[in-house]
C-alpha cells in the first residue's frame, strides 16, 4: 500500500517521507507546484499548527512556514511564551496552488475537494504526532480539521471544541495579520493569535 513506513522510534524522520508525499496524485495541484511540502516538528508535539497550503517560498524550500507568514508565526509564539520548535507545523493542503500575476505567483484558495483529497496526508500526520491541540490557522485549516465547509472563523475563534480526539483551537491565518489594513486591526488580529496560542497551551495543563 501507500502508507508511510513506520520506523523504530529513534529512526523516525521528522518530516513526512518526501518521496511518497511528493508522488501524490490525489488531486491536480501537483502539476503546478515545485514539490509537495509535508509537516515538520517533533514527533511527540502536543500542539500542531495547521495552515492552508505552502506559499511561494515554502514551495521552493520544501518546508512549511519559512516565508513571511512563518516569521509572523515566530512572533506569535514568542509573544505567547511558547517555543516554536516544540510545535509540529503543517498545512491542510500540501501543494502550492497559485495563479500567475506578472512575474509573481499569487496564492489561490484551495477548493474543498482539494482539502478532502489531502486529508489522506493530514490523517497520517495526526496519527503519527497525536497532538493534544490542533491550532487551525484560518478558514481553510478550520474546514479541513473539522471535515466540513459548514464552519466559520467568526464562530470558532475563542471557542475550542473537542473533535475526533483533539482539541481544536481556531485563530486567524498569519497572512491575514500581514495584509489586514490599519495598524489597530493588525495589532488586534496579532493579539487574537497570541491569545489563541495561550489558550492552546492552557488546554495542555
Ligand atoms: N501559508 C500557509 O498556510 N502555509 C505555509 O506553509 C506558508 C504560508
Amino acid at each position: 500500500g501507500t502508507t508511510i513506513p513506520i520506523a523504530p522510534e529513534d529512526a523516525q524522520p521528522e518530516r513526512q517521507q518526501p518521496s511518497k508525499l511528493d508522488e501524490c496524485r490525489r488531486c491536480e495541484l501537483w502539476q503546478f507546484a515545485t514539490q509537495a511540502v509535508g509537516g515538520e516538528g517533533p514527533k511527540k508535539a502536543k500542539i500542531m499548527f495547521v495552515g492552508e497550503q505552502p506559499g511561494d517560498q515554502e514551495d521552493l524550500a520544501g518546508q512549511p512556514f519559512v516565508g513571511p507568514a512563518g516569521k509572523l508565526l515566530d512572533q506569535v509564539c514568542e509573544q505567547a511564551g511558547v517555543d516554536r520548535d516544540t510545535i509540529y507545523v503543517t498545512n491542510a493542503v500540501k501543494h502550492f496552488k497559485w495563479e500567475p500575476r506578472g512575474k509573481r505567483r499569487i496564492h489561490k484558495t484551495p477548493a474543498q475537494k482539494e482539502i478532502e483529497a489531502c486529508h489522506y496526508w493530514l490523517d497520517k500526520e495526526l496519527a503519527h504526532v497525536q497532538p493534544t491541540v490542533i491550532v487551525a490557522l484560518g478558514a481553510t485549516a478550520l474546514k479541513s480539521v473539522m471535515r466540513t465547509a459548514n464552519v466559520t472563523l467568526k464562530n470558532s475563534i475563542g471557542h475550542p471544541v473537542f473533535h475526533e480526539g483533539h482539541w481544536i483551537v481556531t485563530t486567524y491565518h498569519p497572512s491575514y495579520v500581514l495584509r489586514v489594513p490599519g495598524e489597530e486591526a493588525k495589532r488586534a488580529a496579532f493579539q487574537t493569535m497570541v491569545d489563541s496560542l495561550k489558550l492552546a497551551q492552557d488546554l495542555l495543563d
